[in-house]
């Protein structure tokens, strides 16, 4: 099987779909591995690595004979229209905004499989790129708030005095979330966390953190994902959360329901009730932001509170980002991959869900 790697063309994207570790393990898997000139360059992995790993350096024309394209983004319209019949294209693919890329594959007879739709099951945890990526994401969050706060993280006891430790709050306590309380705690912070999921309690705790019980009911939807909140619902968890978020001096938010807007968390006035000198930090500004006044890729200053809203988060972490993603990738070529070939198998609930595109169909 030809597996093309091209380079990622969309903006603030410096992630790639294989690394030469991968490359070696395709390889393995009976794949000859062609990947564009200049792929991994802005992830940190040169083209003589990949070379020394056994694959092709390719100009992007590549793409008209792959039977495998490996990707970050969804692809360009026009590569979706080069591509050979019966190719498989695996991406991050956002199946529900890019109607027009899918029907582009069925046009060509082409494959594709989202990995966002791939099922939250044991199985497929090795293949899960969705958490992969939340986890730099939270880890980066963590970061910034620490680099943008004015204050040290950690307790110290210093010649000059003692300064005590930054108050940080975590709203989502997802894979995101629970990586920035991680990372928070160990720079020292004190972390405090919510989240509507009854589950995340016991996890926050377990990684010394606080959990802050505001006494409403739990948000469970399917597959261990929440559910959106009614508006009533959300006035009443942001009137609670007001004093929390007001008494720390970092706030992370990284909330999100599947398939629908980032609920609203922080709104204008809770901001407005936050100390000069804090800093926000929101992981969810590209889909709706969970506070009111966060913009993706930009530093607000808000009277006094600097709001930082995240854009392709991952992607500010390439070289690390992109070894997980890759090897994600390659997880899902090994279940797919039989004797050197792919098979595409329906019965398998991997397959099922996460094949959006298949013999010329659109399949959601
Ligand atoms: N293979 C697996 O079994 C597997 C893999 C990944 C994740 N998971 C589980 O799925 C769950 C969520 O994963 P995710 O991080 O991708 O979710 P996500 O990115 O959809 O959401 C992030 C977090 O936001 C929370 N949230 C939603 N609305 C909120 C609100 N109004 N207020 C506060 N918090 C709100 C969610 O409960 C979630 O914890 C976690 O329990 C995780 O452990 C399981």
């Amino acid at each position: 099987m030809n597996v093309v790697v091209p380079s990622e063309t969309a903006e603030y994207e410096r992630r790639v779909a294989c690394v030469p570790d991968t490359v070696t393990k395709l390889r393995a898997l009976g794949h000859t591995v062609s990947v564009q000139r200049g792929a991994g360059d802005a992830a940190g992995y040169p083209d003589r690595l990949y070379e020394e790993a056994g694959a092709r350096i390719v100009d992007r024309d590549a793409l008209d004979d792959a039977e495998l394209v490996l990707a970050v983004q969804p692809l360009p319209l026009e590569d979706a229209r080069r591509l050979r019949a019966g190719c498989l294209v695996i991406s991050f693919l956002q199946p529900a905004e890019n109607a027009e890329l899918l029907e582009a594959f069925a046009a060509r007879k082409a494959s594709a499989l989202s990995l966002e739709r791939l099922p939250r099951i044991s199985r497929a945890q090795s293949m899960d790129a969705l958490s992969s990526q939340a986890l730099v994401a939270g880890y980066r969050a963590a970061l910034i708030a620490a680099e943008k706060l004015p204050r040290f993280f950690p307790l110290l006891m210093t010649a000059a005095g003692t300064v005590p430790p930054a108050k940080v709050l975590v709203l989502g306590a997802g894979v995101a979330g629970l990586q920035a309380i991680a990372t928070a705690r160990r720079l020292g912070a004190v972390v405090s966390a919510y989240d509507v999921r009854a589950a995340a309690a016991e996890e926050v705790r377990s990684l010394g953190a606080t959990f802050i019980d505001l006494g409403l009911e739990t948000l469970e939807g399917a597959g261990g994902y929440a559910r959106e909140m009614t508006e009533e619902r959300a006035i009443r968890q942001r009137e609670l959360l007001t004093p929390h978020v007001a008494a720390s001096d970092a706030v992370i938010t990284t909330a999100a329901v599947p398939g629908r807007r980032a609920p609203l968390l922080v709104d204008r006035a809770m901001v407005e009730a936050m100390r000069p000198g804090t800093v926000i930090v929101d992981i969810a500004a590209e889909s709706g932001g969970n506070v009111e006044l966060s913009r993706p890729g930009e530093e607000i200053h808000h009277q006094g509170v600097l709001i930082w809203g995240g854009r392709n988060m991952p992607s500010g972490m390439p070289y690390d980002a992109s070894r997980l993603y890759a090897r994600n990738v390659a997880n899902l070529v090994e279940l797919l991959s039989k004797d050197g070939e792919l098979k595409l198998d329906l019965s398998d609930e991997i397959v099922a869900a996460s094949l959006v595109v298949h013999e010329g169909q659109v399949r959601i």
